[in-house]
């Protein structure tokens, strides 16, 4: 497209030379109705984020939550602000998981939904810039921990025979190749659960995962209160994640009954790579 087409289309301002669109986002919010009522739903860095965008939505739709990470500061504030309890965990350190689902299971007076949200991406500029430590540490947080947490909560769920619902928050790097670990860990996240709802249809449990193209957090660094302008998704704008957990909600509620095994990429298309590309 050509500078002037540009212009044509809503240019606002030039950066580095490239035309940059002023984009805000009309985005469709589902009112609360209940479809989370009696849900009991423990989550994974809900402190901020996404995380917290999801706790927000599903408390706002009637279930119990619990957030956790490691800075015990935002999860106070989040925890009093959206209305649910919280409780320090590092999931990158397996020695305290099982205790972990045991007291936010006693917390929330029987849980019946995990969220392995928890997730870091240590953005090495090239292939050689990844080291024994960022891929270390990227497996550790965005894969292994979600794994040994998942064993520990279905451990307890089949115990007392409850049915229950696992979701992943992978990535829509998960569904492309990458040269990087943090790439690595959502693909194998994509695998784990379609492994795992096979494994646990039998036993009531669903398990699934959404997959976010580029949204608006710390990780990214894009502001959801500013321009969202961005050419390299799909529809040239950042995502929100209130859209992220608006398809989070659907996939725990008992209105997704029959979905499992999913893994849901919340980005318009750009990873699909159809013939005419
Ligand atoms: N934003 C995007 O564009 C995007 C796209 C695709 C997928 N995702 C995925 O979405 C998830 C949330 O990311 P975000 O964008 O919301 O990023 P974020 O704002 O940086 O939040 C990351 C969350 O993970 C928690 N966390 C990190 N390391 C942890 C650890 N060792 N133990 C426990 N909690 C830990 C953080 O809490 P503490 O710092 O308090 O521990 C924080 O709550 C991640 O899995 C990410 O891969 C994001």
């Amino acid at each position: 497209m050509s500078l002037k087409q540009y212009l044509k289309r809503g240019c606002r301002f030039i950066l580095n030379g490239v035309p940059v669109k002023n984009i805000t986002a009309n985005i469709m919010y589902l009112q609360p109705n209940g479809r989370l009522s009696g849900k009991k739903i423990i989550i994974t860095g809900g402190g901020k984020g996404l995380g917290a965008a999801m706790a927000e939505k599903f408390v706002a739709e009637g279930a119990s939550v619990l957030i956790s990470g490691r800075n015990e500061k935002t999860l106070k504030e989040t925890a009093e602000r959206i209305g649910c309890k919280y409780f320090t965990l590092d999931v990158q350190d397996t020695s305290v998981l099982n205790k972990f689902i045991s007291e936010a299971d006693s917390i929330l007076e029987g849980a019946d939904c995990l969220v392995n949200n928890a997730g870091i991406s240590l953005h090495e500029p090239t292939f050689f810039d990844v080291t024994p430590e960022t891929f270390d540490a990227q497996i550790a947080t965005n894969l292994r921990g979600g794994f040994f947490l998942t064993q520990s909560f279905t451990r307890l769920l089949l115990k007392e025979k409850r049915k229950g619902n696992v979701l992943f928050v992978s990535s829509e790097t998960g569904e492309t190749v990458d040269i990087r670990p943090y790439g690595f860990t959502k693909a194998a996240v994509n695998s784990m659960v379609q492994g795992l709802a096979c494994l646990f249809v039998k036993d009531g449990i669903r398990v699934n995962a959404i997959a976010p193209g580029i949204t608006a957090s710390d990780m990214t660094g894009f502001k959801a209160n500013g321009n969202l302008f961005l050419a390299g998704n799909a529809t040239e704008r950042i995502y929100l994640p209130e859209e992220v957990a608006e398809t989070a909600c659907f996939l725990l509620s008992d209105a997704s009954g029959c979905v499992s095994g999913q893994v849901i990429v919340c980005n318009n298309g750009k990873t699909i790579n159809p013939r005419w590309k």
